[in-house]
């Protein structure tokens, strides 16, 4: 190679590099709520995780589905409402303009809604690749659990009852074995109301008294009736040079449709997305998180107290006693995993997030766009150092530290034991969830 051909691969990587960093120009990625594809949010990091006199010994994993499609009510919505916006876009005078470009009308002209009914919640492609890739990078870092070939003794996966969880186990491990002893792997039939992975259905109190009352009249109710949404609203209309043809209904498909877009493509920009000001994506964001605060996360205690199940299904397969499986690994949905980080006591505000302080809660720490986007997964990872057991906890393939360990990444299986002692002793699942009982 010659000096100069060196130098200009050199600038050529370093723009690339570059390039991958400045999420600039998609600054909506991190606002998309549950609809943020995992890449956004992932650890590409392929290191071994690996601490002086210890050696990984047992995982215990839950996994939200990868990328998939949206629901019924999504694809009617997005067939019914927005080839009309499309139209009232094209046909519009006052347009390109500042905000909406001529390379933004052409996609729009270019678009349609390519889902039938029947595609409704299945894994996509994207989906696929995440599993695929999530997989390799957790083996590449615990190679000492993960190295063992396929033995439904030694890997215990399960899914939920549902087409994109098994899926994506499916690709899981693919991205393990290979995809051909994958298709060996076994796997339990599927419940309906799976008791550990998606608890919740069996909850009859939380069913009716939390979930139904939040989603009638929860406080992401009240928000996307306050001043901050009326504000979104008049600013795209405003944007597209409409008089007030958008109405709020059209404002949440077009959202919904940006990061569903988003998520199934890298390469291609959604048009539905260049309708948004930053500031609007953040005020779209925060209904969603307020509306899964009250419904999957901090709201109630009921909601993550019954998630004790999960916690002592983890706690007993990292026990010491148990040499295996080695590899527990569950793939579920977003109600299980938020329910499970708020248990842990994780991503937990000072402060309760409602409809009327969205300033105040700028930087929480409860944000579904990070903590909730598809794919997420939390990871315990047992290490034996020097004959104690200690725990490793990684959320979305990144460290972080659990309540009774502030101060360490690894946390004493004992002290977890000591400090979540409530949950493991007082875990009567039937008599909490008891919707007679109050
Ligand atoms: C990714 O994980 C590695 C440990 O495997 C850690 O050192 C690194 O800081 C993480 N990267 C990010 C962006 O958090
Ligand atoms: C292993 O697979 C067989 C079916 O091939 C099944 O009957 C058995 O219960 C499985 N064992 C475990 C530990 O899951
Ligand atoms: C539910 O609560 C009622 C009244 O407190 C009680 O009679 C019933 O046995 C409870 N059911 C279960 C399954 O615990």
């Amino acid at each position: 190679m010659t000096i100069r051909s060196f130098i200009l691969c050199f600038i050529i990587y370093h723009f690339i590099n570059k390039c991958e960093q400045c999420s600039n120009e998609y600054p909506f990625q991190v606002h998309l709520g549950t609809r943020t594809p995992y890449r956004s949010v992932s650890n590409i990091s392929f290191d071994k995780i690996y601490y002086n006199g210890c050696v990984s010994t047992k995982i215990w994993m839950i996994v939200r589905h990868g990328t998939r499609n949206p629901s019924v009510t999504n694809i009617e919505d997005m067939k019914n409402k927005l080839p009309k916006i499309q139209q009232l876009i094209l046909e519009n005078e006052n347009l390109p303009n500042d905000n909406i470009k001529n390379r933004d009308l052409d996609l729009f002209r270019k678009w349609r809604t390519r889902l039938d009914i029947d595609d409704e919640t299945k894994l996509t492609h994207e989906g696929e690749e995440e599993m695929l890739l999530l997989a390799e990078r957790m083996q590449n870092r615990f190679p000492d659990i993960f190295n063992e070939v396929y033995s439904n003794t030694t890997y215990k996966f399960r899914y939920t009852y549902s087409q994109r969880t098994k899926k994506s186990a499916l690709y899981f491990a693919a991205g393990l074995f290979g995809k051909h002893t994958a298709k060996e792997v076994w796997f339990p039939e599927p419940l309906k109301k799976d008791p550990i992975l998606r608890f919740y259905k069996l909850c009859d109190k939380w069913r009716q008294e939390i979930k139904a009352k939040e989603k009638d009249t929860g406080q992401y109710k009240k928000f996307a009736a306050g001043f901050e949404m009326t504000d979104v609203i008049r600013n795209v209309n405003k944007r597209l040079g409409l008089q007030d043809e958008i109405d709020l209904g059209d404002i949440y498909v077009m959202y919904i449709t940006c990061g569903f877009e988003t998520a199934w493509n890298k390469q291609s920009k959604s048009p539905w997305c260049s309708v948004f000001s930053e500031e609007d994506f953040k005020v779209l964001e925060y209904m969603e998180d307020l509306k899964y605060y009250w419904v999957d996360g901090y709201g109630h205690e009921l909601t993550y107290q019954q998630a004790c199940p999960a916690f002592g299904d983890m706690i007993s397969h990292l026990d010491i006693s148990n040499q295996y499986p080695k590899a527990t690994i569950y793939f579920t949905h977003s109600g299980t995993l938020l329910k499970m980080l708020a248990h842990m006591g994780l991503y937990k505000d000072q402060e309760a997030l409602r409809s009327t302080n969205y300033n105040k809660m700028t930087n929480r720490k409860w944000r579904t766009s990070l903590i909730d986007a598809f794919g997420t997964n939390l990871a315990f990872v047992l290490f034996n150092c020097n004959g104690n057991q200690e725990i490793l906890t990684l959320h979305q393939e990144n460290i972080v530290r659990l309540p009774p360990c502030p101060d360490s990444d690894l946390c004493d299986y004992n002290k977890i034991l000591d400090y979540y002692s409530h949950s493991l002793k007082k875990c009567d699942f039937t008599a909490m969830c008891n919707k007679t009982d109050d």
